[in-house]
């Protein structure tokens, strides 16, 4: 997923990094703003116990799955309903029963029916997220989901795999220039195309890991671990409102939305981490509080709060230092066209060890 901030092209030198300031013997990563999760699915693969935390409930879907998932997925239940699945090779049911979904028909329902032309070219706001295809493929796909917990046929495990397997897939036809904060006024070439459910990738490790879905001030005081790592927003844009619908379609509640864009109400996941007025305040008491011999931030040098903000907050804790490098803006493509004064920041990795 082309996530604001996603640390994807960054792992190797996080990695390199941070080994060169632990001990050898960490055993546990807390990655406490995880977003897509690829930090944690990075560190998970090491064979790290991975703590992940985040706001919003689609990056708790996705972690409950990329880390809180550890074992292969049987689909044991759902013979009941999909009988065939009784011969297919363990390995080969995820991507089995995610065929299955796929081919089933397109159903009206919440997505289609405020996010697509078909569903709103008689409403006070006209809105095409996704051609009416693919919004009543992921309709009928998320309610069968649904269906699929409430009758006891699915366990946790399986539900969050599917539901991430959605969230990735429907986020690669959506008709945006990346980010849901707008949608683009003609259907682009891959939003024309047939949503196909394709299976999220499962990491098989020995540990148990735990995933929150908190303000990481509060999950702080009960987390505890050798490495934290932390990967705030850096400037004033919300992922509550670049990201709702993934929001939507990870809750499937029925919001009440509003405006040009169908926004839910977003009062609960709304982050200090983006105030400028606010963010160093927080960012103290979460340093304070944090529970971890190494602390890691990720931050770059057009964030919110200044090198000498962090210097002197991190300091409170240990011994300070950090590790930086030139990094390519995030573009939502190649149609961002959005004047900045740089095309390249430096991303910075500081650290106290405590
Ligand atoms: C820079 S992104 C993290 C990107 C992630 N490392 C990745 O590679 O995908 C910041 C994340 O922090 C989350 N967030 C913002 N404020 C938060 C808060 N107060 N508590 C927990 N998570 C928060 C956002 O929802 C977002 O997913």
């Amino acid at each position: 997923m082309n996530y604001i901030g996603s640390k994807l092209s960054l792992l190797e030198f996080l990695e390199e990094s941070i080994n060169k300031v632990i001990d050898k013997d960490c055993e546990t990563f807390c990655d406490l703003f995880a977003g897509t999760g690829v930090v944690g699915r990075h560190f998970k693969k090491k064979g790290y116990k991975i703590i992940a935390n985040d706001i919003q409930y689609y990056s708790y879907v996705l972690n409950r799955h990329y880390i809180g998932n550890h074992k292969e997925l049987k689909f044991t239940k759902l013979i009941k309903e999909i009988p065939e699945l009784k011969n297919i090779k363990i390995s080969d049911k995820k991507t089995f029963v995610c065929n299955y979904l796929s081919e089933i028909k397109g159903e009206k329902g919440f997505i289609y029916n405020n996010y697509c032309i078909g569903g709103t070219k008689n409403k006070k706001e006209t809105r095409q997220y996704f051609s009416n295809e693919n919004g009543m493929k992921c309709d009928a796909i998320r309610k069968k989901i649904e269906k699929w917990k409430i009758k006891n046929l699915i366990s946790s495990d399986e539900y969050y795999f599917l539901i991430t397997s959605l969230l990735e897939s429907t986020d690669k036809y959506a008709n945006t220039a990346s980010v849901y904060g707008a949608f683009l006024k003609k259907l682009k070439k891959t939003a024309q195309n047939n949503l196909i459910l394709k299976p999220a990738q499962l990491i098989i490790n020995d540990h148990n890991h735990e995933v929150f879905n908190e303000d990481v001030n509060k999950v702080s005081e009960k987390v505890s671990g050798d490495i934290l790592y932390l990967d705030p927003p850096y400037n004033h844009r919300q992922y509550a409102t670049n990201y709702h619908l993934l929001e939507t379609i990870a809750k499937y509640d029925n919001p009440k939305i509003h405006g040009k864009t169908g926004l839910r109400d977003y009062q609960k996941e709304k982050s200090l981490y983006c105030s400028k007025v606010q963010v160093k305040e927080e960012f103290k008491n979460l340093i304070l509080k944090a529970k971890a011999r190494y602390i890691f931030l990720s931050y770059n040098n057009e964030g919110l709060m200044s090198l000498d903000d962090i210097k002197e907050v991190m300091s409170l804790k240990g011994k300070y230092g950090y590790f930086k490098k030139e990094y390519g803006r995030f573009k939502a493509d190649k149609t961002d066209n959005r004047k900045h004064k740089a095309t390249k920041t430096v991303e910075y990795l500081h650290y106290v060890v405590c």
